[in-house]
């Protein structure tokens, strides 16, 4: 038999009426952007102390099982994160339901999970870049076809976008339950 303490019963309570947040980071590889994109978030959540799930995808499956772009994990290594160990996965119907938050990094990709969202799926589903005041409809451009440079610009915007999101969760996680 489990013995709740009153502080895990208030949790598990809350947990049922606004789930934990669980954020899907999905780009077109799942090799380049949204691997940085993940990793940049798990860093940031567990710096602000901030309980949620995190995972990445891709809308296409060119990239199954495979690490991330060598330069994707080299602009994050960088930056003092690890991303080697991530593995390249497809988005499915079950992400809908399993996660609340899916963001997409460009219009395509957008397109592509809304074409594939079921009809009762959870999850909300915007452009990363929505969190922030400012570009409000604007995508990560992708940078597999570019530089270093250019992963290095996508670290930037991504991570912007990532501690402004990390800022709204905590606020979100501060809350008194009602
Ligand atoms: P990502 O970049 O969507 O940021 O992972 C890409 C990676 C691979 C391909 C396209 C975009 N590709 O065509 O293989």
């Amino acid at each position: 038999m489990q013995l709740w303490t009153r502080r895990q019963k208030v949790a598990a309570m809350s947990e049922a009426i606004e789930p934990k947040p669980a954020i899907l980071l999905v780009c077109l590889g799942n090799i380049c952007r949204s691997p940085m994109a993940e990793g940049a978030l798990r860093d940031a959540a567990n710096i602000a102390g901030l309980n949620i799930t995190v995972d990445s995808a891709g809308t296409a499956g060119y990239h199954i099982g495979e690490s991330p772009d060598p330069r994707a994990i080299a602009t994050a290594l960088r930056h003092g994160v690890d991303i080697s160990g991530a593995s390249g996965r497809k988005l499915s119907e079950e992400d809908f339901y399993n996660f609340t938050h899916i963001f997409a990094f460009d219009k395509a990709n957008l397109a592509g999970i809304k074409a594939r969202q079921p009809r009762h799926g959870m999850a909300r589903v915007a452009l990363l870049l929505d969190v922030l005041d400012d570009s409000k409809g604007k995508p990560v451009p992708d940078p597999y076809y570019g530089d270093d440079s250019d992963f290095e610009d996508c670290w930037i915007m991504v991570k912007e976008a990532i501690d402004a999101l990390v800022a709204n969760l905590s606020q979100e996680s501060d809350k008194p339950a009602t």
